[in-house]
């Protein structure tokens, strides 16, 4: 297991860069595989969930380029309709593959899909969706099969707005007959990204970034090219960093109107930023006031930067309360915070943040974003903090240690070999 080393109270400055979305780049290279020529995609983050989908894709007959943050793909042989179960197991959006190849050779199969944990990750509204174009779904064994003889475009109202299943609907719905309408759906602007790729490819969308979603299905989609949107949670966890110890970050690569929750939140606390088209620039306040937050769909809250943002709270002058709306067990990193000293009190969603002093200890990170807070916790505390299982973190933040690292923090990097896991186990 890999683990960091993070020395606390080194003051951050200088730029940093923020990597394409990683939310964006996975249901886009999976929509490459519906053009009939070869896309080039650029922007695409260096990460193992994105190298995984390539494998994935790959096996599956497409032919995959991936150097310097681009992606080519070329899915003009691919001839396998299921995606590999120990590689599909490893991702979740490899469910993705489920709308891809329902609407490029109407079947699909796919392992039930993994991920981070952080609550019941059910996908009932994707397969409600396919059922509703015509598909036949099928469960057994941890797998999904889908057969359609022929997608017929409907109207679907999804009970929650899922970002998944608004995007393996809209991926779908571009092989079916007739208009889909998706009702409720997402807004996230990964979607709209996703929305653009697939427009220029040659589908017809309308009213993405609305909560009403319609495409016009059985246009041919060429291959193209397209450049992912900057990631707005890694964006929002490095201005987070900032805001914590900050002398002067430049977060740059950053469009400003989709963390505007997060900007709207930090300027509350009293934190000065100043924005510009490519970026924003922060440092830490002398003093930060408490705020609220409550996790929504976008635009809402993310619920993606609440552990993060729970880590500044601490550092507020007075309690704050964060509750969580859109996944129920995602508190994992409040017993982690504690061992760091915070003082969290919890009663079902909601989380008092009490004022605290952070010190070094070893804490796990339990999922992606949960690793991220830790680390983020760890530049503040005092002493050493070790974050163990970064692994998670390095699933959605390419190249975070040299990019800490860059603004002055002080981290070390430990690979425990096999040997020393089993004698410390
Ligand atoms: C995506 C993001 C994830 C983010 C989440 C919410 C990716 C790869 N991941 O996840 O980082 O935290 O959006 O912004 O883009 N739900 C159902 N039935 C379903 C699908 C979802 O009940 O069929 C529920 C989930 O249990 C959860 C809520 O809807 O409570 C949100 O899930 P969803 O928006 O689908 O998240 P993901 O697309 O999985």
């Amino acid at each position: 297991m890999k683990k960091f080393y993070i020395e606390g109270g080194h003051e951050l400055a200088g730029t940093v860069k923020v990597s394409g979305a990683k939310n964006a780049a996975l249901p886009i290279i999976s929509a490459a595989l519906l053009g009939s020529g070869p896309s080039r995609l650029e922007d695409i983050p260096n990460l193992r969930d994105v190298r995984n989908l390539a494998k994935i894709i790959s096996k599956m007959g497409a032919r995959v380029n991936y150097e310097n943050n681009t992606m080519e793909i070329d899915p003009r042989r691919l001839e396998h309709f299921a995606t590999d179960p120990e590689l599909a197991g490893q991702i979740r959006a490899s469910y993705y593959m489920l709308g891809v190849m329902l609407a490029r050779v109407g079947q699909a199969r796919t392992s039930l899909p993994g991920g981070c944990s952080i609550g019941n990750r059910p996908i009932d509204l994707h397969l409600k969706g396919f059922k509703s174009l015509g598909a036949e779904v099928d469960i057994s064994q941890g797998f999904v099969e889908l057969k359609a003889e022929k997608l017929k475009g409907s109207r679907i109202y999804l009970d929650y707005p899922s970002v998944g299943a608004t995007i393996n609907i809209m991926l779908a719905a571009t092989g079916a007959e007739g208009q889909t309408i998706i009702e409720n759906a997402a807004r996230e602007p990964e979607i709209v990204d996703l929305a653009n790729y697939l427009t220029v490819m040659g589908a017809k969308i309308k009213g993405v970034g609305t909560d009403v979603i319609r495409i016009e299905g059985e246009e041919e989609l060429q291959g193209e090219e397209h450049r992912i949107i900057p990631d707005r949670i890694e964006a929002g966890t490095y201005i987070i960093a900032g805001a914590l110890m900050g002398e002067d970050v430049y977060v740059k690569n950053v469009l400003v109107e989709h963390i505007k929750p997060l900007l709207a939140k930090l300027e509350e606390m009293g934190v000065a930023l100043e924005e510009d088209i490519a970026g924003v620039r922060v440092a830490a306040p002398e003093k930060l006031k408490s705020v609220d937050i409550k996790t929504l769909p976008y635009p809402g809250f993310p619920t993606d930067l609440q552990a993060q943002m729970m880590v500044l709270l601490t550092q507020a002058d007075n309690a704050s309360v964060v509750t969580e709306t859109v996944w129920e067990d995602r508190f994992r990193h409040v017993e982690e915070l504690k061992s760091l000293g915070a003082r969290i009190n919890m009663d079902d969603n909601s989380a008092l943040v009490k004022p605290a002093r952070l010190s070094g200890a070893d804490v796990i990170a339990t999922d992606l974003r949960a690793g991220a807070a830790l680390i983020l916790a760890g530049l503040k505390a005092e002493g050493v903090t070790s974050v163990d299982n970064i692994g998670h973190v390095e699933r959605g933040y390419e190249d975070i240690e040299e990019k800490l690292t860059g603004l002055g923090a002080e981290i070390e990097r430990a690979e425990e070999t096999i040997e020393s896991q089993v004698t410390t186990a």
